[in-house]
């Protein structure tokens, strides 16, 4: 029978474990991938115990105590903490989410804290966002018109237009949705995935641009679009509660209403 493991330099061994302070009241422990490309080591996950009565409410909050307090070599990626940034995106507890704005209380047992998964790392908790900002570029993410501006307003839109790009316009590109996709995950390089489809879908049906034609030609692909199964767990995951599947769908819908 055929036996899949892990390549020997990838295999997570055991770290270090931290032991809370003298004293520390209320205790959980942070199991926390770390990994340095550079030094030739394997990855490991090391244990840090944090007294939660000296700590934030946030799975953030605890792991800027542990780079404060403990061991400052670890290594994520912040800014916000509000929500808004989407910088600290990585999978915790099973699940791709933005680390500001997940509360410690709602996990049970220890916090696992890893990477957003299926991408290479650049250290610890930091991935490689390269080929996923190319792909959002890839989408040509602003308004083509050829139609000048009014010198004297902005272009305006009727409120039905502006309602139909609320939604798709509020996400902060944190991937946490592409990083989740299992198609993503084999075909990254040349499936767009949902935050690029999704800021695909914002321009589309903005009712100010005038390249709509040239942007669904653009997607008209097997691979940047149709590898889409609607699986759904990007929706699932997203921590903005945005829904890209639906607008993949509707993208797909577009194209089939204009062959007719
Ligand atoms: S619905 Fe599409 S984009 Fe979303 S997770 Fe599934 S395959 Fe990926
Ligand atoms: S759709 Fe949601 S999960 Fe995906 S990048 Fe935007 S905010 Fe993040
Ligand atoms: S720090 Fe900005 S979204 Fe979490």
């Amino acid at each position: 029978m055929a036996e899949f493991r892990l390549p020997a330099n990838s295999r997570i061994n055991p770290g270090k474990t931290f032991p809370a302070a003298e004293g520390a009241g209320r205790i959980r422990r942070f199991v926390v991938y770390r990994y340095d490309p550079d030094s030739g080591e394997n990855p490991r996950t090391d244990v840090y115990e944090v007294d939660l009565d000296r700590c934030g409410a946030m799975v953030l909050d605890a792991l800027i105590k542990i780079k404060n307090e403990v061991d400052p070599s670890l290594t994520f990626r912040r800014s916000c903490r509000e929500g808004i940034c989407g910088s600290c995106a990585m999978n915790i507890d099973g699940t791709n989410t933005l680390a500001c704005i997940k509360a410690i209380d709602d996990i049970k047992g220890d916090v696992k804290i890893y990477p957003l998964p299926h991408l290479p790392v650049v250290k610890d908790l930091v991935p490689d966002l390269t080929n996923f900002y190319a792909q959002y570029a890839s989408i040509k993410p602003w308004l083509q018109s050829r139609t000048p501006a009014p010198p004297d307003r902005e272009r305006l839109q009727s409120r039905d237009d502006q309602h139909k790009i609320n939604d798709p316009a509020t996400c902060i590109l944190c991937a946490c949705c592409s990083t989740s996709c299992p198609s993503y995950w084999w075909n990254g390089d040349r499936y767009l995935g949902p935050a690029a489809l999704l800021a695909a879908y914002r321009w589309i049906v903005d009712s100010r641009d005038e390249a709509t034609g040239d942007r669904l030609d653009d997607l008209e692909d097997p691979f940047r679009l149709y590898r889409c199964h609607t699986i759904m767990n990007c929706t699932r995951t997203c921590p903005k509660n945005l829904n890209p599947a639906q607008a993949i769908a509707e993208t797909k819908k577009l194209l089939i209403e204009r062959r007719h």
